[in-house]
């Protein structure tokens, strides 16, 4: 685990001493009177993630050379809105484990957890507020209001095994994909000066950083999907097998559905739906074999990295563009 863990450290480490303040602003927004919210905002501040979205706003604004003061608290700002998406995921999800220690609606119940989480966007929003220029607020608002309608989208499509891959990354990219597009977005686009109106549609730089997110944070997904299947708890620091536990089909399971025979079908769709099942997912590994989807889904995010890191092409060589390209083998090759 320390490796992996040492593995990102040392990616971020050009960015170590924004990191370090972009933390502090984070833990200073965790902070309020009542000891009860305190008790929950410590238990979610206590183990921070990958921080991948806030590394990427800090490296897209230095690799496109247009950093600005106001970088360091976009990213706590996106990291915070990150945080709230997990905490009602977990609801969502009747997920027990999250960055190793038990989830909110775990540790104590599902009324919290959605409580803490509008708090936690609530505490973004008001801190994006505090900017120079609005218009990073009108974008996360846009962005956040994408990401719910992903999770929505998602709770509608359960124990849909004819969902198209269409539909599935569509899905995906709303929920996942749609953070670390503004992620790249802003950026690329946050300055100092106070602005009106909204950000210039023909920023073609700011849309190449913003395509760049997006297919990266596609990729992330399907990874994360693959994960969910067979990633272990101890290793992925997070529940895992909730997406056939709550009837998520994802494109692994899509894959092999599609080319399986009646029979497997059929039994693929017990496994998902008989009553009094215990631990779906390793039932499914199990006793179908995963691995052609595994693969397909493996591909199919390395194509979306590919594609992703050929946007990189228009930046200059410099460490920070090194440093977002290593991020795509970090989110291929990850395993938490
Ligand atoms: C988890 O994201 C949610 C998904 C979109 C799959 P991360 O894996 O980035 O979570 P943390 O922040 O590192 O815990
Ligand atoms: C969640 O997707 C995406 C969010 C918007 C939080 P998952 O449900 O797969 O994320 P994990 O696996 O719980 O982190
Ligand atoms: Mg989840
Ligand atoms: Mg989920
Ligand atoms: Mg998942």
């Amino acid at each position: 685990m320390s490796e992996i863990r040492s593995r990102i450290q040392e990616l971020l480490a050009p960015i170590d001493s924004e990191m370090l303040e972009m933390n502090a602003i984070l833990q200073a927004q965790l902070e309020d009177d009542s000891p009860a919210v305190r008790d929950m905002t410590s238990h979610v501040g206590r183990f921070s993630g990958k921080q991948l979205r806030a590394a990427l706003v800090l490296l897209v604004a230095e690799a496109t050379g247009r950093k600005s003061h106001e970088h360091v608290k976009v990213a706590a700002i996106v990291e915070m809105i990150h945080l709230a998406t997990l905490v009602h995921d977990d609801v969502l999800d009747g997920a027990e484990v999250r960055r190793r220690v038990a989830c909110v609606n775990e540790r104590w119940d599902n009324q919290i957890a959605i409580l803490l989480g509008d708090y936690l966007y609530s505490r973004a929003f008001g801190l994006s507020t505090t900017l120079a220029s609005r218009l990073t607020s009108q974008l996360l608002a846009k962005t956040t209001s994408r990401l719910c309608s992903g999770e929505i989208e998602q709770s509608t499509q359960r124990y849909d095994f004819e969902l198209t891959q269409e539909r599935y990354e569509f899905i995906c990219a709303a929920k996942t994909a749609s953070l670390y597009g503004a992620a790249c977005e802003l950026g690329a686009r946050v300055s100092d000066q106070a602005a009106s109106g909204s950000f210039p549609e023909d920023d073609e730089l700011a849309l190449s950083m913003a395509c760049f997110g997006e297919e990266l944070g596609l990729a992330f997904q399907i990874i994360d999907d693959c994960l969910d299947l067979v990633g272990d708890t101890e290793v992925v620091g997070k529940s895992v097998g909730t997406d056939v536990e709550d009837g998520k089909v994802t494109l692994p399971v899509l894959h092999v559905y599609r080319s399986a025979s009646e029979e497997t079908r059929d039994h693929i769709r017990d496994i998902y739906t008989k009553p009094g099942i215990e631990k779906r997912a390793v039932r499914l590994r199990e006793s179908v074999d995963l691995t052609p989807g595994l693969e397909y889904a493996k591909e199919r995010a390395e194509e979306l990295v590919d594609r992703a890191m050929a946007r990189l092409d228009v930046l200059e060589d410099t460490a920070a563009r090194r440093t977002l390209k290593s991020i795509g083998d970090f989110v291929l090759g990850r395993n938490w």
